[in-house]
Order: structure tokens, then C-alpha cells, then sequence
């Protein structure tokens, strides 16, 4: 992944480029690093680990120079050491990149045998040497970083800055995204619009195949053959305020307790409460009567939203779902339905893998949709339908509130697809939405259980393995519960369909084991009672999030219980979510992990 700034600034730019990359640094922190450029000569300035170690590391060895760029690194080609942290340098050439160079073995190779000298495991370094070698062949700055665009085969969005010259910035995008923000006298380079928003909010975005020269006072971009093309610029509506903890000791808490506000907020905006009715907006309707299918694809936390959805606009709209992991999805060559849609989930909206599927759908003639968090990222700029969720900024690298505020957008689309469809009549129409508007108030109430939860943890701490359980749309929360834990406190967890757990995961289950029970008292709750009683009997250590009757009907002793309010089905998974959720969270706080920035992880994966 990795975020990438350049600024062709009038001032000092080092402390301004770290301020941008902070904002980024949700997209890796391996390492991260900054180069300027003063009198002719590139210095740069390198740490291992987080932003906070180069701002030390800036505040002993400051940096001059009005002219700079910066990375904050998501390791891929090369451990997360100093000698592979960016910018990288080839005597007079400094570049900084996000994505993967597919083809760098070969120009390494032929870079090596013309006397160039590699002193990182990058795959970026080639970029820097290869620009070089055009330098000393004899082309200008900007023939020459165009010259090894044009020999880069993979994903990229880079930044090259020149020795030679003070006012300028060649930068291209294939792939991962990249913004220029245009400021008065100063221009700017971002991976995202948020990073720039402290300079400017006037933003042009480079599409794939772009390349641009930056100046202080101009900006061109051009295709690979050379030809100038115009793009938009757009006002940006990214704030320039950082998000902050408030009174919360982590950010992934601080989310966890604004569902309740977000997820109003979100479901206000597909649904008319005092009507009763569920009301898309003109620019995101879809005809849900003429489909035949629907086509998911998402990764992650997105692609368990994803899941559950699956299972409501079957039940609800008799819409047949297919669902995929989009790594897997995007080699899968499926055949698409011509009155198909696709639909892709995604908190970012720049996740690589997504993006390919929804290339691929696009190909396919599909009607392309989206669920997403960032208004402004490649994926919604993609899409012919948006449905925006309104989470806010998500920070925590475990997606929480984006989670619900998909849930919550699946839920109202799958009321109005059962409504287009003749499946939903005015009556079950308007006790849906009933159900619907009930989310916020469940969701607070279900806060208030933090203590018990936290207590709870205390069972899973330091246990080698957890087992998650669940049925219908508890199963994917199961997923999901399980995904929570790993990520976040490192501890090897796996969800179940409760029904699955006899054909093989059952073996696992000793006095040790842990096994988180989702079921709240539904029609298929006896069911998962029983698949619990069989790890009951094999000593399984058993925590069941169910309502007060289920915790009565369970009937079982030496089982710890989180007893949540008894609430309508459509919104289980939602308010369901919290407390997994929570037992994640406390899991990992009394492990001492770091939980906003869980290791090995990024918030936005703009890599294959
Ligand atoms: C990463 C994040 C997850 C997220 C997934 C998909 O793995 O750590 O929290 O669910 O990417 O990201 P997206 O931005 O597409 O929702």
C-alpha cells in the first residue's frame, strides 16, 4: 500500500510533508521517510517503524528545502528496515512509490549490468536507477522519468524529484491512487485528498495510465504516448482537521462508540422514517425489478458485510446473490448475467483486488454499484450507482463502524429491492423500517455492556486458539468475530457455521478452547444450542452473545452468557456486531498489542 506527498513548495516543506503523511499513515507504517532538495542536493531522512520515529528522527537531523516528498511504507519487496524505507536515491534522482513493480527483476537486471549499484531490496529502487541512466544518457529530467514510466509494468503511483532542478515533480499513477492539490504558488501530490487538505481543497485526480509535471505555479498531465490530457479539478470535501481520540484510549473504542450516531445517519439516508418507506436518492437508484442477479465482491471486513447482505436480499427481495473474495474473484472469469448488477463493498474504496473485479465487471457490461465509505476514491468515482455509508473517517485499522454502516446500507437495500420486487408489500414495508430505525437505539443500549465484555476478554487472553460460532446471518458475524481477534490481539481464532463444526472443526475442541456462540433467540436457535452442547460435552470453554430468552433456553451451566436486548431479526447482525467487537478490542488491550495499528497491517490495500 503505502502513501506517497510531494510538495513543490516556498517554504520549508519537511515538517509540512510529515503533517500529510500522518494523514496517511493509516495506508501502512512499516517505515516512512522524507527527501527535500536544497542548492542542488537531495538529502533525505529515514526510520524504521512508525511516523513518530522519522519525527524524532527530523527533530535531531532537521531538513531544509522548499521542495520535498515523503512515504509512509506498507512493506512488500524487502523487510521493514531503514535501507528499504523511501524515498529512494540514485545520485541525482530521489523516487517514492506505493504499488508493486511487477517487471523489476529484469530492469534490476539490466540496471546491474550497466554499473548500477542497489542498496535496498525494493522493488522502487529500480525506478530511481532507471531514471538516472536516462539522466546520463543524455535526456532532460522529464524525457527521462516518462522513458521509465513507459518501461514500468505493475502498480504504482510514484513521485520522482530531480537534483538539477528546484521546481519540479514528475508524477504517474497505474493503479494505487494519487491527487495534485493546487495551492497559491505551491502545488502538492498525495495519495489521497485528505492528506492535502491542511494546503488546499482544489484537487485534480490522475487516472491510470496519467502522468504529470509538477511546478510551483503549473500542472500538466499526459498520457503515456506523450499527448497532454485535461482532468477535471475538483473541490475536495476532505477536512483539514485531524480525527483525534477524544477522551478514548484508542480510536478503534472511540468508533466502536459512535455506531449508534453513524449508523442513524446512515440509514436516514436511504430511509424516510416518517413516511415509513424506504426512499433511495435519485442518483443512486437502481432498477432492483430487472435483475436476475446480483454480483458481490469485496475483501476483508467489507467482504463480511458483504455476506450477510447475501443472505437478506435473498429472504427479502428473492434476489439470487453470488458472493466472492475479490482476489479470488478477479481471476475467477465468471460468467455475468446480461441483467446483472455488481455490487462492491469497500470502507476505502481504493482496495486493489476490488478494483480489479469491478474492471472486470465493467468489461462484462455490468451495472456497477457501490457501498462505500470514501466518497471520493477511485471505486465510487467508478460506479454508476453509490450508496454511500456516512461512518465518518474510520482510523482504527479493524474496520468497526464502517462494518455497521455497510450492514446498515445492505439492510435498506434489500428492503427496496423486496419492495421493486413485489416481495415486500406497504405493511411489511413499513414494519422493516420500523425495525430499521430501532438499530441506533439497540446499538447504545448494547455500549453499556463494555464492562462485562471487558471482563469476558479475560477467557480469551493469551489463549493459543478461539473457535467463533454462528448460524444464518450469525455465521458471517462469526467470520467476522474471529477476523477481530486475530487481527487485533494476534490470537489464531476461526468462525464456523455452527452445523459445519461436526464435519471436522469439532476435533479441535479440549478444556482449552474457547467458543464464542452468536445466537440470538430465533427460529434456528435450538439448533445452534445443540451444535453447542456437543462442545459443551468435549469441555469447550463456551461464551454465548444471545438475548435474555435464549440465555434462559440455553440451559446450560458453566457457560458465560452476554445477554443483549431481545430486538427484531433484520437488525441482529448489526447490534450483534458490538460485542464482538468489544470482546476483540479488550482481548487484545489486556494483551498489550498495539490495536489501532495491529502489526503487518494497513487500512487501505491498494496491492494485489
Ligand atoms: C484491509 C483492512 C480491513 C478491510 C479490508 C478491505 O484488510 O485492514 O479492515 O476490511 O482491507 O478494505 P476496504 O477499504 O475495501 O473496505
Amino acid at each position: 500500500m503505502c502513501g506517497i506527498v510531494g510538495i513543490v513548495g516556498t517554504r520549508p516543506v519537511a515538517p509540512l510533508i510529515v503533517d500529510a503523511l500522518k494523514r496517511l499513515e493509516y495506508r501502512g507504517y512499516d517505515s516512512a521517510g522524507v527527501a527535500t532538495l536544497e542548492n542542488g542536493a537531495l538529502d533525505r531522512r529515514r526510520a524504521e517503524g512508525k511516523l513518530v520515529n522519522l519525527q524524532e528522527r527530523l527533530e535531531a537531523e532537521p531538513l531544509s528545502g522548499q521542495i520535498g516528498i515523503g512515504h509512509t511504507r506498507w512493506a512488500t519487496h524487502g523487510a521493514p528496515v531503514e535501507i528499504n524505507a523511501h524515498p529512494h536515491f540514485s545520485s541525482n534522482v530521489a523516487v517514492v512509490h506505493n504499488g508493486i513493480i511487477e517487471n523489476f527483476r529484469e530492469l534490476r537486471g539490466e540496471l546491474q549490468a550497466d554499473g548500477f549499484v542497489f542498496s535496498s531490496q525494493t522493488d522502487t529502487e529500480v525506478i530511481a536507477h532507471l531514471v538516472e541512466k536516462g539522466l546520463r544518457d543524455g535526456l532532460e529530467p522529464v524525457e527521462a522519468a516518462h522513458a521509465a514510466i513507459k518501461r514500468l509494468r505493475g502498480a504504482f503511483a510514484l513521485a520522482v524529484m530531480f537534483g538539477a532542478d528546484d521546481n519540479l515533480i514528475v508524477a504517474a499513477r497505474n493503479g494505487p491512487p494519487l491527487a495534485v492539490g493546487h495551492g497559491e504558488g505551491e502545488m502538492y501530490l498525495g495519495s489521497d485528498a485528505v492528506a492535502l487538505a491542511p494546503f488546499t481543497n482544489r484537487i485534480t485526480y490522475l487516472e491510470d495510465g496519467d502522468w504529470a509535471i509538477v511546478k510551483r505555479d503549473s500542472m500538466q498531465i499526459f498520457s503515456l504516448d506523450g499527448s497532454a490530457i485535461e482532468r477535471i479539478q475538483q473541490r475536495s470535501v476532505g477536512s483539514a482537521l485531524m480525527v483525534d481520540k477524544g477522551n478514548h484510549r484508542h480510536f478503534m473504542i472511540k468508533e466502536i462508540y459512535e455506531q449508534p450516531e453513524v449508523i442513524g445517519h446512515t440509514l436516514a439516508h436511504y430511509v424516510d422514517f416518517n413516511e415509513q418507506k424506504v426512499a433511495l436518492r435519485q442518483e443512486s437508484t437502481v432498477d432492483f425489478a430487472k435483475l436476475d442477479r446480483l454480483n458481490i465482491t469485496a475483501c476483508g471486513t467489507a467482504y463480511l458485510a458483504g455476506l450477510v447482505g447475501k443472505y437478506w436480499f435473498e429472504r427479502h427481495a428473492r434476489l439470487p446473490v453470488d458472493i466472492d473474495i475479490a482476489s479470488e474473484f478477479r481471476y475467477r472469469e465468471m460468467p455475468m448475467s446480461a441483467d446483472g448488477m455488481s455490487l462492491f463493498i469497500s470502507q476505502s474504496g481504493e482496495t486493489a483486488d476490488t478494483l480489479a473485479g469491478l474492471k472486470y465487471c465493467e468489461a462484462q457490461g455490468q451495472h456497477l454499484a457501490a457501498i462505500v465509505n470514501v466518497q471520493e476514491s477511485t471505486i465510487a468515482r467508478s460506479c454508476k450507482s453509490v450508496f454511500p455509508t456516512l461512518a465518518g473517517p474510520e482510523i482504527g485499522v479493524a474496520s468497526t463502524k464502517a462494518f455497521t454502516c455497510q450492514l446498515s446500507v445492505l439492510a435498506a437495500l434489500a428492503v427496496a429491492a423486496g419492495v421493486q420486487r413485489g416481495h415486500i408489500d406497504s405493511e411489511r414495508e413499513r414494519e422493516l423500517v420500523e425495525q430499521l430505525s430501532e438499530a441506533p437505539r439497540y446499538t447504545n443500549d448494547v455500549l453499556k455492556l463494555e464492562g462485562e465484555i471487558a471482563t469476558m476478554a479475560h477467557g480469551l487472553a493469551n489463549k493459543p486458539n478461539v473457535i467463533y460460532l454462528g448460524r444464518d446471518t450469525n455465521f458471517p458475524l462469526a467470520l467476522e468475530g474471529a477476523l477481530k481477534l486475530k487481527e487485533l490481539s494476534y490470537i489464531h481464532a476461526e468462525g464456523y457455521a455452527a452445523g459445519e463444526l461436526k464435519h471436522g472443526p469439532i476435533a479441535l475442541i479440549d478444556e482449552e478452547m474457547p467458543i464464542v456462540t452468536i445466537a440470538p433467540h430465533d427460529n434456528i436457535f435450538e439448533k445452534t444450542v445443540s451444535n453447542m452442547q456437543e462442545v459443551a460435552a468435549r469441555g469447550g470453554k463456551i461464551i454465548l452473545i444471545t438475548d435474555e430468552r435464549g440465555a434462559e433456553e440455553a440451559g446450560m451451566d458453566d457457560i458465560k452468557t452476554i445477554v443483549m436486548p431481545k430486538m427484531p431479526e433484520i437488525i441482529t447482525p448489526i447490534v450483534y456486531a458490538l460485542p464482538i467487537q468489544m470482546l476483540a478490542y479488550h482481548t487484545a488491550v489486556q494483551m498489550g498489542t498495539d490495536v489501532d495499528q495491529p502489526r503487518n497491517l494497513a487500512k487501505s490495500v491498494t496491492v494485489e
